[in-house]
């Protein structure tokens, strides 16, 4: 107990001090210009302002999402506001065939990638789960599964590059929340997941970043329409949630937050977790998976 108070509690103290308050560096525009970056689901909401701010950057844009028309109006407006250059490429991300290939087209129209941003989601509606097993294989496979996929595809030219994967999640991929079982469900497997794959970057010196952000009800319309009349809280401005994506990824940040309050960010890092982590890497041995 002695032992304890003496050196343990600073030492954590320190630890939570450095966790909460590390974020030096600062973000400038110029850091994505000329940058290769792909943007799915940017045909509307976020991923849309995703697209304007990276153009205006002088980023090259690849994005897809399943309308073709919403996507041409989004690579004419990118093209006006200054991208580097602009394609989209159309498709569902229920294809497994088409998100197997679409990262190779993409990084065939732009010479190589440097940034990835996963973003797209399947339509669900806000509503208590029942018997619905085809609306959970469908929120898995198109919010979960095709981001794995599209890692898969994209890594090689991430390597390359030293780039980074933004994966955009949600409140709901951190605490539980009713009326959206399937979708919270995909959205705790990607933090499952990623936050894995990147402990194993580390240790391996795999220079890929990986930001997982966490965001709280932005005022998309396709959110606005499925929370109206059931969820009154005060959704943020999609233009600034897209730019804090941007920012914290290109800041390689492991974590972004962009939630409603200093106190609910504060709430959700979840020192516990990070302590137990940061713990359990100690009792690994890891020899026998490196160099091979
Ligand atoms: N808005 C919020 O309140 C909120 C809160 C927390 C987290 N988020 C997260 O932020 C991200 C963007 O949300 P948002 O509100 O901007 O959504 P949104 O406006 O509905 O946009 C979703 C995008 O995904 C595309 N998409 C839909 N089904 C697809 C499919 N089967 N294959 C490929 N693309 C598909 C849509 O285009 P098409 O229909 O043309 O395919 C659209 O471009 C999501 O990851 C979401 O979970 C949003
Ligand atoms: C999702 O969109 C499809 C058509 O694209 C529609 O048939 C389905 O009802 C929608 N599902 C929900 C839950 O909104
Ligand atoms: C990637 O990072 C390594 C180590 O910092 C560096 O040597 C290399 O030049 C970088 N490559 C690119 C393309 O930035
Ligand atoms: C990883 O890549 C980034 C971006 O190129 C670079 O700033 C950083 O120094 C690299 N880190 C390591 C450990 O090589």
């Amino acid at each position: 107990m002695a032992f304890m108070k003496k050196y343990l509690l600073p030492i954590l103290m320190l630890f939570l001090a450095y966790y909460y308050y590390s974020e030096n560096e600062e973000f400038r525009p110029e850091m994505l210009q000329g940058k290769k970056v792909i943007v799915t689901g940017a045909s509307k909401g976020i991923g849309r302002e995703m697209a304007y701010h990276l153009a205006k950057m002088g980023a090259h844009l690849v994005v897809t999402a399943r309308s073709k028309e919403g996507l041409q109006k989004v690579v004419s407006r990118c093209l006006e506001l200054g991208a580097a250059s602009a394609h989209y490429i159309a498709g569902t991300m229920e294809d497994f065939s088409f998100t197997e290939q679409f990262v190779a087209k993409a990084g065939k129209l732009m010479g190589g990638l440097d940034m990835l941003i996963l973003n797209h989601i399947t339509n669900s509606s806000l509503t208590p789960f029942r018997d619905d097993i085809p609306l959970v294989r469908r929120n898995m496979e198109v919010n979960f599964l095709s981001y794995v996929a599209l890692t898969v595809a994209a890594l090689p030219m991430l390597k390359q590059s030293n780039g980074s994967i933004a994966v955009i999640s949600s409140m709901a991929g951190k605490i539980a929340h009713p009326l959206i079982a399937p979708y919270s469900a995909s959205k705790f497997a990607l933090d499952g997941f990623f936050s894995s794959i990147r402990k194993e970057y580390s240790i391996a010196k795999v220079n890929v970043s990986i930001t997982l952000c966490v965001l709280g009800l932005i005022n998309t319309d396709t959110a606005m329409k499925a929370v109206s009349g059931i969820i009154t809280t005060y959704a943020a401005p999609k233009e600034e949630c897209a730019l804090e994506i941007i920012k914290g990824t290109a800041l390689r940040q492991e974590e972004m937050y962009y939630v409603n309050s200093f106190w609910t960010a504060f709430l959700i890092k979840n020192p516990g977790r990070t302590i137990l982590e940061f713990l359990s890497l100690n009792t690994y041995n890891f020899d026998k998976f490196i160099n091979n």
